[in-house]
């Protein structure tokens, strides 16, 4: 028997795997899309898998759905409220839920984003990057400056109060005053949240075999910095290292990874982790990774492409790894519900983390220090196994 007492909030996580073109920066499973988007077939696959995972999340609650990619707004309205039935059918979801679709500013038609607000789809998360055209050409993206602006007006326009922009920084060629100037941009589109992130340069991607010259790591922490001035100033708080938002406006399914809740991951490549509550396991499970696989597999009862447990003596780590990327940090007592951990498990490393400087804690509640936050994955490595 376990000793977890409080439930674990649930989310759910839907991958949709194509786009029109693949970036030259990209490792996501994202693949380039035919002429004809196999969408019923694909929707017809999301809904098996969810009904082969309905046995290990029976009587629980969705708190949140994020329907990911790959480029989603690829899909049609008529697809989407399929899918969207389809979960409802099946899942008990909190009345005010959030659902998250991600969006590419290539592909913005107002009657189809109006179509999506319909369906119960209260948040978009539009991929803009940047809005100066030599640096989306250079980055491969599908779209200029131009299309970002009207992205932004037409989420607006459909209904969508709630919506965030990706912008990424230390882009090829990019000085500091092109950097401001897509915060500034930005800014003046009354976005609720900001993901800012850095460019980075993955294995097995383009850039990666053929890298781009990129601005040197000075150049790169004043982009941060001025960023953080400028959001700050525009009413943006950071809570999480890339997140920045309005109040009351945090990404609810995000936070959720953060503080380490359990979540579904349906659809090519998605991962899931959940906790037994019987068991006291936590495991995670994750998908076939290539499209036309997946869709054989879930159609046929199991599309699951691994399965691992998260030990007990692995689950302070991950547990660290989510929730020490939050400004505020997290109290001990959630370390202890999420983890089935004693708090004591982690003191020695908690004090010493603390005399180098590199944690603050205040009674319950443990936050990175400046310093911390500055070395982030040496501090998470403390609490490494
Ligand atoms: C899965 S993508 C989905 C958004 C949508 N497909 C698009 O690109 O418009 C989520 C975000 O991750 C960020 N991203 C992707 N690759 C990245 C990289 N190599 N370095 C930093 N950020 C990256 C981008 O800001 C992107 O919008
Ligand atoms: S559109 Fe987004 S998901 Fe697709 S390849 Fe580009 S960055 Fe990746």
């Amino acid at each position: 028997m376990s000793g977890f007492a409080e439930p674990i909030p649930l989310s759910l996580y839907v991958h949709l795997p194509w786009c029109v073109r693949k970036c030259p920066y990209c490792d996501f499973n994202s693949h380039t899309a035919g002429e004809i988007l196999p969408e019923a077939e694909y929707v017809e696959a999301l809904i098996a898998d969810l009904e082969s995972e309905l046995p290990r999340v029976w009587g629980r609650r969705i708190e949140s759905v994020f329907i990911g990619g790959g480029t989603p707004s690829l899909f049609s309205a008529a697809a989407l409220e399929n899918l969207l039935d389809g979960l409802r059918a099946r899942l008990p979801l909190r009345p005010d839920i959030e659902i998250t679709l991600e969006a590419n500013p290539g592909t913005f038609e107002q009657a189809r984003f109006a179509d999506y607000r319909q369906l119960g789809i209260n948040r978009l998360s539009i991929g803009v990057q940047s809005f100066d055209d030599a640096a989306l050409r250079r980055l491969g993206r599908i779209h200029g400056g131009a299309e970002a602006l009207r992205a932004a007006d037409i989420a607006r326009a459909s209904g969508f109060e709630d919506f965030n922009l990706d912008l990424m920084f230390g882009l090829p060629g990019q000085d500091l005053a092109a950097a401001r100037h897509d915060i500034e941009t930005a800014l003046a589109l009354a976005p609720t949240h900001l993901s800012y992130y850095q460019l980075t340069l993955e294995p097995n991607t383009l850039f990666h075999h053929d890298p781009p010259t990129l601005p040197d790591e000075d150049l790169i922490a004043e982009m941060q910095a001025a960023a953080q001035t400028q959001l700050a100033e525009g009413g943006f708080a950071q809570y999480e290292v890339s997140a920045y938002a309005r109040a009351g406006r945090r990404c609810r399914h995000n936070l959720n990874y953060w503080t380490f809740g359990d979540y579904l991951g349906i659809g090519a490549g998605a991962h899931g982790k959940l906790t037994d509550p019987a068991s006291g396991a936590i495991n995670r499970r994750w998908k076939m990774r290539q499209p036309a696989q997946y869709m054989k597999t879930a159609r046929a009862g199991d599309a699951t492409g691994g399965s691992n447990e998260i030990t007990s003596t692995e689950r302070a780590f991950e547990f660290m790894l989510n929730a020490l990327r939050l400004r505020e940090g997290f109290d001990l007592s959630l370390f202890e519900a999420r983890t089935d951990l004693p708090r004591a498990h982690i003191e020695d490393t908690l004090n010493g983390a603390r005399q180098r400087k590199l944690i603050e804690r205040d009674g319950e509640r443990v936050r990175p220090s400046p310093l911390g936050w500055n070395f982030l994955n040496d501090l998470t490595a403390l609490f490494l196994p």
